[in-house]
C-alpha cells in the first residue's frame, strides 16, 4: 500500500527536555493508525509537529514520498492534513457553521456565499453521517455534537490525513460506536487516520497499526492482527501490570453528605435533579453510574456547593447546609476532582507548583503575616515532593501547567485534591485521558483515602471503573435515582437496565 506520510528522525527539544527524540512514523493510505503511548510519552506533541503548531528540533516529514516543511497550521491544511485536538479548539461564541467555515480556503473579502457553503457542508455532514445542527451556538452542543464539528470541519477543507487526538475521551459508549462507523467510512474511502487512545479495548478494535512511543521514543510498530492488549500495554509502559482487584467495603461509618428529596430543575431531564436522596459514609466509594448527561454534572456540583438545592435539604457532617459557596465547602473539607479540568481545575498559566498549593494560601508552612509573606523555598520543597508522589512528568515544578500532557495535567489536580485529607472526596470521570498506568495510581490512591476515613462519590461514564471502584453503586437517569445495588457481586444485568431508565 501506499506510504502518504513519513516522519523520520523527529526530535522535539523544550529547553533541554526532549519531548521527542528520533521518532520514525510511517502512515499508509487508508489505515487507521494509532499512536499509543503514556501521559507524557509525545503524541500531541508529535502530531503538533505534523500540524505546524511547533517546529521540529531535527528530522523530516514526507508527504507523498517529497519532502515538506510544514511551518504552520496553514500549510499543513493546504498538504490535506486536518485535525482534531486533544482539547477542541472551537469558538464558543459562534454557531456551527461559523466554525466551520472560520478560516475557510476561498474565503476572499466579505461576501462569501454562505448558501453555497452550506449545502456543501450539509452533502459531507450526510455522506459521513456527521450530525450537526448549523445554526446552534457551540456552547449549546454536548460533546460529541462539538466533536463531529471538529471532524466536518477538517473534512471541509479537504483533509486526507486526519489526525484524532483522544477523541473517545468523553464520548458515551454509543457516540464512540458512532465515531468508529465514521472513521471506517473515511478510510474505506482511502484517507488516513492518526488515531490516539488510551482505551486498549477501542485501540484492538480500530486500529490497522500501532506504533508505541515511550519517554518521547518509538518503542515499535505493531499489526494490530500480530498482538494483544496485554502486549501493547507491557511495551508501553515497558513492565507488566497485574489486575487490580479492590476489597468492597461493606458496612461504611457515619454520613459524610446525605441529600434529602433534592430538586434541582427538576424539569430538566438532562440537567437537573428530581427527588435525589442519597448519602455518603465515611469510609465508603459511592459510585454514581448512568449515561453522561442524565444530573451528573448537577449532583457534582450540588456537594461541591457550586450550586444550591431548590427543594429539599444536604447535611454536612450531620449540619445541614445553609449556605451553598464553593468556598464553604472547601472549608468543610470537600475536595473536588473536577470534569473539566481546562475549565475548572487548573489555572493554565500558573505554574505546576501553584496550581498545587492554590487551597494552601493561608497554611503557616507556606506563608506567615496572613499570607502576605510567601516562603517560595518550601513551597518549592512541597510541590517537587507531589511531583515525585504524583508521577508528574513535567520539566521542573515552574513549568506553566497548560504546557503538561493532557494526563499530567490531572495528575497536578490530584494531587492538590488528595493531599489534604478530605472528608469527602467528590470525583467526576477522575480517571479520563489517563493512561492505564497513571488511572491505577489515581483508583490505588482513592482507594488509600477511603480506608483512611474518606468518603468518596465517584461518578464515572466509565461503567468498568464504577465496577471495579464502587462499595456502592446508585444508578442516575433523567435526574432520577433509579435504584441502589451493592458493589460485591453487582447484578450487572439490573444496573445497564436502569442506566437505560428500564
Ligand atoms: N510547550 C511546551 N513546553 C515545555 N514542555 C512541553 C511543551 N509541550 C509539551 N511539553 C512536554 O512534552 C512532554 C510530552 O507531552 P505531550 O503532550 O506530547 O504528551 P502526550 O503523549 O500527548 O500525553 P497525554 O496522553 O497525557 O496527552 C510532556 O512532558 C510535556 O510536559
Ligand atoms: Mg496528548
Amino acid at each position: 500500500m501506499e506510504e502518504i506520510l513519513r516522519m523520520e528522525h523527529i526530535t522535539k527539544r523544550f529547553g533541554e527536555f526532549y519531548a521527542n527524540r528520533d521518532i520514525n512514523l510511517s502512515v499508509l493510505k487508508g489505515e487507521v493508525h494509532t499512536l499509543l503511548g503514556e501521559n507524557g510519552a509525545g503524541k500531541s506533541t508529535l502530531m503538533n509537529i505534523l500540524f505546524g503548531l511547533y517546529q521540529p528540533s531535527g528530522g523530516q516529514i514526507f508527504l507523498h514520498g517529497k519532502p515538506v516543511a510544514i511551518d504552520s497550521p496553514a500549510t499543513a491544511v493546504k498538504l490535506g492534513i486536518g485535525m482534531v485536538h486533544q482539547h477542541f479548539m472551537l469558538v464558543e461564541a459562534m454557531t456551527v457553521f461559523e466554525n466551520i467555515i472560520l478560516g475557510d480556503r476561498n474565503t476572499k473579502g466579505i461576501f462569501i456565499d454562505r448558501n453555497a457553503r452550506r449545502k456543501e457542508i450539509l452533502e459531507l455532514s450526510e455522506r459521513y453521517n456527521l450530525d450537526v445542527e448549523l445554526d446552534k451556538p457551540i456552547t449549546e452542543i454536548a460533546v460529541g455534537a462539538q466533536q463531529r464539528v471538529e471532524i466536518l470541519k477538517a473534512l471541509y477543507r479537504g483533509a486526507e490525513l486526519l489526525v484524532l487526538d483522544e477523541p473517545t475521551a468523553a464520548l458515551t459508549d454509543i457516540e464512540v460506536e458512532g465515531l468508529f462507523r465514521i472513521m471506517k467510512k473515511l478510510v474505506g474511502e482511502g484517507k488516513s487516520i492518526i488515531f490516539i487512545s488510551h482505551k486498549m479495548r477501542e485501540v484492538m478494535q480500530i486500529s490497522d497499526r500501532i506504533t508505541i512511543l515511550r519517554a518521547g521514543e518509538t518503542v515499535r510498530t505493531v499489526e494490530r492482527g500480530e498482538t494483544t492488549g496485554e502486549e501493547l500495554a507491557g511495551l508501553m509502559i515497558g513492565r507488566e501490570l497485574a489486575p487490580s482487584h479492590y476489597a468492597k467495603v461493606t458496612k461504611p461509618g457515619a454520613a459524610v453528605v446525605s441529600l434529602h428529596d433534592v430538586d434541582y430543575q427538576k424539569k430538566s431531564k438532562h440537567n437537573g435533579l428530581n427527588g435525589v436522596t442519597l448519602e455518603v459514609g465515611r469510609g465508603e466509594i459511592l459510585g454514581i453510574a448512568g449515561v453522561d448527561g442524565n444530573g451528573q454534572s448537577q449532583l457534582a456540583q450540588l456537594v461541591t456547593g457550586v450550586i444550591a438545592p431548590e427543594g429539599g435539604s444536604v447535611d454536612m457532617k450531620g449540619s445541614r447546609v445553609a449556605t451553598f459557596s464553593p468556598n464553604g465547602f472547601i472549608l468543610e473539607n470537600v475536595s473536588h476532582i473536577p470534569e473539566d479540568r481546562n475549565k475548572m481545575g487548573l489555572i493554565g498559566n500558573m505554574s505546576v507548583m501553584e496550581n498545587i498549593l492554590l487551597k494552601e494560601t493561608g497554611d503557616p508552612r507556606f506563608s506567615d503575616a496572613g499570607g502576605w509573606h510567601l516562603k517560595r523555598k518550601a513551597m518549592r520543597t512541597y510541590a517537587e515532593q507531589m511531583q515525585q508522589k504524583y508521577d508528574i512528568r513535567c520539566t521542573s515544578v515552574a513549568q506553566e501547567s497548560r504546557n503538561l500532557s493532557g494526563g499530567n495535567q490531572q495528575k497536578v489536580i490530584l494531587a492538590r485534591e488528595l493531599e489534604n485529607h478530605p472528608d469527602l472526596l467528590v470525583a467526576v470521570h477522575p480517571t479520563r485521558g489517563l493512561d492505564i498506568g497513571a488511572t491505577r495510581f489515581v483508583h490505588d490512591t482513592m482507594i488509600s483515602a477511603r480506608d483512611a476515613g474518606c468518603g468518596v462519590l465517584l461518578i464515572s461514564a466509565d461503567f468498568d471503573e464504577i465496577l471495579e471502584m464502587s462499595d456502592r453503586i446508585i444508578v442516575i437517569f433523567e435526574g432520577k435515582i433509579m435504584g441502589e445495588y451493592p458493589g460485591s457481586n453487582p447484578p450487572i444485568d439490573q444496573i445497564s437496565l436502569a442506566m437505560a431508565g428500564k
